[in-house]
């Protein structure tokens, strides 16, 4: 084979090359709202394939939002990938974040569209996951603790100081499950339960997933997070047991969202498309993230919980990702429940 070959080959592979990154160059600032593991490999696998230097930083999904709120005159970020839909369609109604639709809308399922849809496409589905908890059965079968199969069984005066769940403000997975129970008893009765709960409760963290990984060193006994978090410390090798609520249970849409003001716009769009392939969704097990993928085609974990198992509520995404509604969730908890942690 002779040089020629070579020179003629190069040029192709740079024709394509320049032809499906157009424009791409330099760097993309990204805030990831899922776990670590998951922000680094997307970094390493886009990184690979695109000549952009990806800037990355995990943050849980409320703290995103306020980050993206303070920037909104001098934006430092350019996608938000991840993390829970709640606070992205909050963005997208205060104008945060841009309208983009992706030429890869069409190979999503159908929630996803939704969430993209309802913001007027100022976010996408990136995944979806439903909320329960995890337990360490090391412990359980050391105290002899009851499995809680309900909302209801963690109220079990036994569990005090032995449950870790997130602060809604900070954490996307948290909100969820305020909103969740809100939608499920009412809210008064909600609040009336989370009041009760924090009898319970040693420890609210800055991130969603941080209960089950306290779980699953034997910090704590059960941690209130999406269901996914807690099968990927099984996956571990950790004994932690997940359990979908028998009341029922809220999900989220986790969403990706196009900053307003981003600089660095087409190597967003190269990312925004990108993230929504099914070859990328589908390398997120090797992560241990169990979400379900929103590309239609992507593979779906073994180990993704089934929705069909689980008993889901019909979560009301455009009321609990209402700003206002936000403000006063959150801020009801912060003087009923924060105030009063132990
Ligand atoms: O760990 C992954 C994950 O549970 C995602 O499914 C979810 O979108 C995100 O974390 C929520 O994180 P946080 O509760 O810290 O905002």
């Amino acid at each position: 084979m002779g040089a020629a070959h070579f020179a003629a080959a190069g040029l192709a592979a740079g024709l394509a090359f320049s032809a499906s990154t157009a424009m791409a160059a330099g760097d993309l600032n990204l805030i990831c709202s899922a776990d670590v593991v998951i922000c680094e490999q997307m970094k390493d696998m886009f990184e690979k394939e695109n000549p952009i230097k990806v800037n990355m930083v995990r943050l849980s999904s409320g703290e995103t939002y306020a980050k993206i709120r303070v920037e909104a005159r001098n934006p430092k970020t350019d996608v938000w990938w991840a993390g829970t839909g709640d606070p992205h369609l909050q963005a997208a109604s205060e104008n945060l974040t841009l309208e983009y639709k992706s030429p890869m809308l069409d190979q999503l399922q159908d929630w996803a569209k939704k969430q993209a849809e309802s913001s007027g496409y100022k976010t996408v589905g990136v995944y979806a996951g439903a909320l329960g908890w995890g337990y360490n059965t090391e412990i359980f079968k050391t105290k002899g603790y009851k499995e809680p199969k309900c909302w209801a069984d963690l109220l079990d005066p036994s569990f005090k100081g032995e449950i870790q769940m997130a602060n809604p403000n900070s954490s996307g997975t948290a909100y969820t499950a305020l909103a969740s129970l809100v939608q499920i008893m009412g809210e008064d009765k909600a609040f009336e339960y989370l009041g009760k709960l924090n009898a319970n409760i040693s420890q609210y963290t800055k991130s969603g997933s941080a209960p089950v990984k306290a779980a699953a060193r034997g910090e704590t006994a059960i941690g209130i997070v999406f269901m996914h978090d807690a099968v990927s410390q099984t996956a571990e090798g950790f004994p932690i047991k997940s359990i979908a609520p028998c009341e029922g249970t809220g999900y989220e849409i986790g969403s990706m969202s196009i900053v307003k003001g981003a600089r660095n716009l087409e190597n967003a769009k190269i990312w925004y498309d990108w993230a929504l392939k099914a070859d990328v969704q589908s390398h997120m097990k090797d992560a241990k993230s169990f979400q379900l993928p929103s590309n239609k085609s992507a593979e779906i974990p073994k180990e993704a919980p089934k929705f069909e198992d689980i008993k889901l509520i019909d979560y009301d995404f455009k009321t609990y990702g209402d700003p206002e509604k936000r403000k006063e969730l959150l801020g009801r908890w912060d003087t009923q429940i924060g105030a009063k942690a132990n």
